[in-house]
C-alpha cells in the first residue's frame, strides 16, 4: 500500500465548505456517496460548534456553504445555522430533498436570508421516483417544495443523479425544470462512491444510453438558452481524461462531517492511510493548511507516471483519488477512469459488462446497516 508523506504545496484559501449536518435522511437512494457507516445522531455537532465553524471558515475566505447531509432540515436548528450564514456574508446553499419537515421550514429559512435552493429529484415518473429513493408519497412533497420554492423568489436548482434507473428519462428532467421554474438542472450521472460504489452494477447504463442522454442535454441547452442552465456531469467509467474531482485536492473545498471530521472530499474516508482531524480539536485554518489529510494529495509533488509528465496536471490533478484508491489499489495512482492510465482499458470493460447484466436489487442507504464495500476485493484489477 501506498505511504502517504505529507507534501507542503501551497494552499490556496478554500472557496466552499459542504457541511454534512445530519446523515438522517428520509430518503434512501442507492446512489448516495456517503459513507457505509452513517453518523448517528447522538454524534451530530452541536448548533454553537456549526457557528464557530462556519465563523472560521468565512475568515479563511470561504464565500459558499453548502447546507447538506443527509438532509439538512432534519437538523431542529438548521434555521439558526443558516442565519449565521447570512450574518457572516456567506452564501448558502440548501441541498435537500424537499421531504420530511422541509417544506415546513421553508419560510423561516427564507426570512433568516438563505440564499438558494438545490432540490433533488429521484425521477420523473412518480413511481419510478420513489423507488428509486425508498420513499412513498415523496414525489408530490417534492413538487410542493419547488412550487414554495420558486413562489418565494428564491432560486432553484433541480438535481438528478442519472442512472440506469432513469437515464430514460432525461428528456423529462429537462421537460419538469422548466415547468417547475428552475433556473439550473444538474444531470448528473452517478458518482461510484459510498453506496453508489456498492450498488455500482444495479447502477451502471450501458455506453449508447450515456451517449443518447449527452445529446439529449446538448440539444435542450440549444433550445432553452436564457431560460435554464443545464450542467451535464459525464459518467467516468466511459470519460476520456478524469474530472478535476473536488476541483483538485486541498485546492477549493472542504467537507465536514456531522461528527465535525473534514475531508478534502466526500469520500475521502475511503482511503485508509490518511489522518483527518476534527473541528472540536483544531481551527479551520490549521486543518486547511497542515492537517495530514489536506496535504497528503495537495499540488503535484505526490504524482506517479503518467500524471507526473502530462500537461493536464494541473487541469484535472490526476482525477479522483478515492477512484484511484477503489479501482487500482493506490491513491496516488493515476485516476483509472483517464484513458493513459494502464488500467483504463479493464475498467471501461468492467462497466460494459455491469451494464450488460440484468440489475441486482438496489441496497438501499441505511444507517447502522453492516452492509460491507466491495472495494477491498476490487481494487486488484
Ligand atoms: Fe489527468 Fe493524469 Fe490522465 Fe494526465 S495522466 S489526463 S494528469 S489523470
Ligand atoms: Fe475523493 Fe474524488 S471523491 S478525490
Amino acid at each position: 500500500m501506498n505511504v502517504v508523506t505529507p507534501q507542503r504545496a501551497a494552499a490556496p484559501a478554500p472557496v466552499g465548505l459542504l457541511a454534512e449536518l445530519t446523515h438522517r435522511c428520509p430518503l434512501r437512494c442507492p446512489y448516495c456517496s456517503n459513507p457505509l457507516e452513517l453518523d448517528r445522531r447522538s454524534r451530530e455537532l452541536d448548533t454553537a460548534t456549526w457557528q464557530r465553524v462556519l465563523t472560521e471558515a468565512s475568515e479563511l475566505g470561504v464565500l459558499h456553504v453548502h447546507l447538506s447531509g443527509g438532509e439538512p432540515t432534519a437538523r431542529q436548528d438548521i434555521v439558526e445555522i443558516t442565519q449565521t450564514c447570512a450574518k457572516l456574508g456567506l452564501y448558502s446553499n440548501l441541498i435537500t430533498s424537499g421531504v420530511g419537515g422541509a417544506l415546513d421550514k421553508l419560510q423561516a429559512l427564507y426570512d433568516v436570508g438563505l440564499d438558494h435552493v438545490q432540490l433533488s429529484v429521484q425521477g420523473v415518473d412518480a413511481a419510478n421516483a420513489e423507488k428509486i429513493g425508498g420513499l412513498k408519497n415523496a414525489q408530490p412533497q417534492k413538487m410542493a417544495f419547488a412550487e414554495k420554492v420558486v413562489e418565494l423568489g428564491l432560486p432553484l436548482t433541480l438535481n438528478s443523479v442519472i442512472h440506469r434507473g432513469n437515464i430514460h428519462e432525461v428528456e423529462g428532467f429537462i421537460d419538469l425544470a422548466v415547468k417547475m421554474g428552475a433556473k439550473r438542472l444538474e444531470v448528473a450521472h452517478t458518482q461510484y462512491y459510498g453506496w453508489a460504489y456498492v450498488n455500482r452494477a444495479a447502477l451502471m447504463p450501458n455506453k449508447a444510453q450515456v451517449d443518447q442522454s449527452i445529446r439529449i442535454v446538448e440539444a435542450a441547452r440549444e433550445r432553452l438558452k436564457g431560460r435554464l442552465v443545464i450542467d451535464l456531469v459525464v459518467p467516468d467509467y466511459y470519460a476520456k481524461y478524469p474530472k478535476a474531482c473536488a476541483g483538485g485536492w486541498g485546492r477549493k473545498l472542504m467537507n465536514v462531517t456531522p461528527q465535525g471530521k473534514v475531508l478534502p472530499c466526500h469520500a475521502a474516508e475511503t482511503i485508509p492511510n490518511l489522518e483527518f482531524w476534527y473541528v472540536t480539536d483544531h481551527s479551520l485554518a490549521e486543518i486547511w493548511t497542515d492537517s495530514p489529510a489536506f496535504t497528503a494529495y495537495r499540488g503535484t509533488d505526490w504524482m506517479q507516471e503518467p500524471c507526473r509528465s502530462c500537461d493536464r496536471r494541473e487541469k484535472d490533478w490526476g482525477g479522483c483519488r478515492c477512484q484511484a484508491l477503489a479501482l487500482a489499489g493506490d491513491a496516488a495512482a493515476t485516476d483509472p477512469a483517464c484513458s493513459l492510465s494502464p488500467l483504463h482499458a479493464k475498467v471501461r470493460a468492467l462497466a460494459v459488462e455491469e451494464a450488460a447484466e440484468n440489475p441486482p436489487d438496489y441496497v438501499y442507504r441505511t444507517i447502522g446497516s453492516n452492509v460491507r464495500s466491495p472495494l477491498k476485493e476490487e481494487a486488484s484489477l
